[in-house]
């Protein structure tokens, strides 16, 4: 069995006491490929350095964080693209609207989000779309955007069945977390008629800790268990779902050598 953790942020310091232990522990699980999405320029150096050490398991994208806009995001974006032009990364990411908390950044987050956007169409990247409250607002500059070059994932997608059809219609594909095993979430009835070629697995460690860890801190080989409630929701074996979602991760990423 070959799991995909497509999101994870195990580079940041809660996993400073045993991120060794925490990478093996998920490739041990079966967990082979972690993919590392950044948050801002304070976490960059600490993403690029868990990429060289784990070089085949983790991999970086490139982006700004909504949650991380704020009067200096055009500093913020330079040197994002200052970053991708030296190294190798599988998307741009994360990027989009955060408007749970305050909505005080809310225009510049969404010139933010349309500008990486533009970079991921000139590098011909795909994109991973964090959002939260604002399903409207980031739906919107996507429709505005899209072209045949635009692809991405709506990561930790929580919403409707109605919603992940306009996921789909895009032509982005749905990225499911730990909210799927939530009791009261009603997210397997949004995505059981999904067809699966459109959804990908993530844990975004360390928040969103599936059930049954639920309120500790979540770590890479708890994708085990999203793809566990999948595989029930689908009526599938957790192998057919690890290989479908690893391959649907993939095709988006393309992170996974072809001599494999
Ligand atoms: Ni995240």
């Amino acid at each position: 069995m070959v799991l995909t953790d497509t999101h994870t942020h195990l580079y940041l310091e809660e996993f400073n006491e045993d991120r060794e232990e925490v990478v093996n522990n998920a490739i041990e699980k079966g967990v082979q490929y972690m993919l590392l999405p950044n948050i801002d320029s304070s976490t960059t150096e600490a993403m690029m350095k868990m990429v060289r050490t784990y070089a085949g398991h983790c991999f970086p994208f490139m982006g700004l964080h909504p949650g991380s806009v704020r009067e200096d995001y055009e500093d913020e974006l330079k040197m994002v693209e200052q970053w991708l032009d030296k190294e190798k990364f599988y998307a741009i990411g994360e990027i989009g609207i955060d408007l749970y908390w305050d909505k005080t950044w809310q225009k510049q987050q969404e010139k933010a989000f349309a500008y990486q956007i533009g970079l991921a169409k000139e590098l011909k990247l795909p994109i991973v779309i964090h959002m939260r409250d604002s399903f409207d607002e980031v739906y919107r500059i996507v429709k505005q955007e899209a072209s045949p070059d635009l692809r991405g994932v709506f990561h930790c997608f929580t919403g409707s069945a109605g919603q992940a059809d306009k996921v789909i219609d895009v032509g982005f594909k749905i990225g499911l977390g730990g909210v799927l095993t939530f009791k009261n979430s009603k997210l397997d009835q949004s995505i059981k008629q999904v067809n699966l070629k459109h959804i990908i697995l993530e844990t975004d460690s360390p928040y969103l800790t599936p059930h049954p860890y639920r309120g500790k801190r979540n770590q890479s080989a708890y994708v085990f268990y999203v793809a566990q409630k999948l595989a029930e929701v689908k009526g599938l074996s957790v192998d057919e779902i690890a290989d479908i979602t690893t391959r649907n991760a993939n095709e988006l990423f393309n992170f996974i050598p072809t001599d494999k």
